[in-house]
């Protein structure tokens, strides 16, 4: 099974409220497997705005209401673009939204994954606005996702689809930063120390790229390069990093 994420900011322009680069994701649809494949997206700026405007990942308080509803409508809008583009690319994508069986601080239920993987559909979800039992709202992030659904289906390959090659040693564009080949999950300290330089965003997600890397072969590609997609399937040489 092949487990992708299609990150915010290649499949949208995170710098303008609810711009879809519907082109690029056309293209990534091309080189995408017809089944035994889950499919997650994120938010860019059809979540990322909004949810930094009202301060969800603080919690619930009444003047959140229509800003939670907003990025959900907002979400909904986003994945039904992207169902539409692997539909008419012939893959028969079901949507799965978190708001209806995600609760954080609560087991997920994965029933309805279950089914749809039984009847090889490809489940299509991605990260929302949801309820929380502690805070009452929160951002359930398309990454936490990912590491679920590597726990519990093990897919043989994961990949990230980033607006850069991959994971480098100091961030991309910075004079002779490195993009790195191969990172090892474990402590390994060379590597520890050559991606200490990341953002907080940035070192958040590398450490949940670790963490599935239990579960799963990890790769970090390069989304407005889709062809590099048939490179990991067919266990080519390809531009990206792997994390084993
Ligand atoms: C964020 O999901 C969800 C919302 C802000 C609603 P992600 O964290 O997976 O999104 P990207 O990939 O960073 O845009």
């Amino acid at each position: 099974m092949l487990l992708v994420k299609l990150g915010g900011s290649v499949i949208s322009d995170k710098s303008e409220y609810r711009r879809f680069r519907e082109d690029v994701v056309w293209r990534i649809a091309k080189y995408l497997p017809k089944e035994d494949m889950i499919v997650v997206h994120g938010a860019g700026s059809f979540g990322h705005i909004l949810a930094h405007k009202y301060k969800i990942t603080e919690g619930y308080s009444d003047d959140k209401r229509l800003g939670f509803s907003k990025i959900q409508r907002d979400m909904i809008d986003l994945n039904l673009r992207i169902l539409n583009i692997l539909v008419e690319n012939d893959i028969p994508a079901v949507s799965m939204p978190p708001h209806s069986f995600v609760e954080m601080g609560n087991e997920l239920n994965f029933n309805l994954f279950d089914s749809l993987i039984h009847h090889k559909f490809v489940p299509l979800s991605y990260g929302d606005a949801v309820f929380d039992v502690n805070k009452g709202i929160n951002i359930y992030s398309g990454d936490l996702l990912m590491l679920e659904l590597a726990k519990k289906y093990n897919p043989e390959k994961t990949i990230f689809l980033t607006d850069v090659d991959g994971i480098y040693d100091k961030p991309p564009g910075e004079h002779d930063s490195k993009l790195i080949k191969v990172l090892h999950r474990r402590n390994d300290p060379q590597t520890e120390i050559s991606v200490k330089d990341v953002t907080g965003g940035m070192e958040l997600k590398i450490n949940v790229m670790r963490e599935i890397a239990k579960y799963s072969k990890v790769y970090i590609i390069n989304g407005f390069h889709p062809e590099r997609i048939h490179d990991i399937m067919n266990d080519r040489d390809f531009v990206g990093t792997v994390v084993l």
